[in-house]
């Protein structure tokens, strides 16, 4: 695995058009939202949670033309943090940031229902996915969740390795689903997220993403709750 330095924070409307690329990049057959307005209202439904992983912008333009295995020798190179003056961060971070990937969720009672996760195409294999399915399962239990669905295609195995190794099964298939092309929906679910099994696994398997890629805890989200 590639290692990169990034972060997740909550998306705000500023990281809409970046978001929406990723969005049109990896679901092609269904864009998730059509408009700036109707990602500006999801993001604002208070039932609606979404993070973005970020990077700072010149690297992300400059990494998107190069080959990836220059990633680990940048890392080397780059805290941005670092070189920002005290007070200036929030402001100077978001207008240089390059948004590599976006999770976004539904909490609905005691369920939380993962709309979308994504990663940019030059930045899949890194961990990014697995980190944001991370920071969603952890946003489920802040949120008093003891369940969390989705939807997946069921041609979309890679996905659906992502989930099954987070303890996700398969429940149910939503026959003819997705309206481009028809294709079933499988329903995958967790079991109780607040169980013992479940956070033993899933601790162990945090840990050991930790502990591939390096920098996956160099900020956590700071996320609305309510
Ligand atoms: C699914 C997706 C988010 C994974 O993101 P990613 O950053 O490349 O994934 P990671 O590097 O964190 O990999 C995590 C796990 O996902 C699975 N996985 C990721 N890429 C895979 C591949 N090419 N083949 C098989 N399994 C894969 C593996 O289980 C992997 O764990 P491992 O490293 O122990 O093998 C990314 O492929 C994507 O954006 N796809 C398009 C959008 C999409 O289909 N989203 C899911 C539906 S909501």
């Amino acid at each position: 695995m590639q290692r990169i330095t990034y972060r997740l924070r909550p998306i705000s409307d500023e990281d809409i058009p970046q978001v929406t690329e990723i969005d049109h990049e990896s679901f092609p057959g269904e864009w998730l939202f059509h408009s700036y307005t109707s990602y500006k209202q999801e993001i604002h439904n208070s039932s609606a949670h979404y993070i973005v992983a970020c990077i700072r912008s010149g690297f992300g333009a400059k990494l998107a033309r190069e080959d990836s295995r220059e990633i680990s020798w940048l890392n080397r190179l780059f805290d941005y943090r670092r070189a920002i003056p005290a007070g200036k961060e929030q402001s100077s971070l978001r207008t240089k940031e390059y948004i590599i990937g976006f999770a976004g969720l539904w909490a609905m009672l005691n369920e939380v229902h993962i709309i979308a996760i994504a990663v940019r195409n030059n930045y899949r294999r890194m961990g990014i996915g697995e980190g944001l399915l991370i920071s969603t399962i952890e946003m489920a239990s802040q949120l008093n969740a003891n369940v969390i669905t989705l939807e997946v295609r069921v041609s979309n195995e890679i996905a659906q390795a992502l989930y099954k190794k987070y303890a996700f099964r398969i429940v149910s298939t939503r026959p003819k689903y997705y309206s481009d092309n028809g294709e079933d929906a499988v329903l995958m679910s967790t079991g109780d997220i607040t169980s013992a099994p479940f956070q033993s696994c899933f601790q162990r398997l945090k840990e050991a993403h930790r502990q591939k890629c390096e920098a996956f805890a160099t900020q956590r989200v700071g996320m609305k709750i309510g």
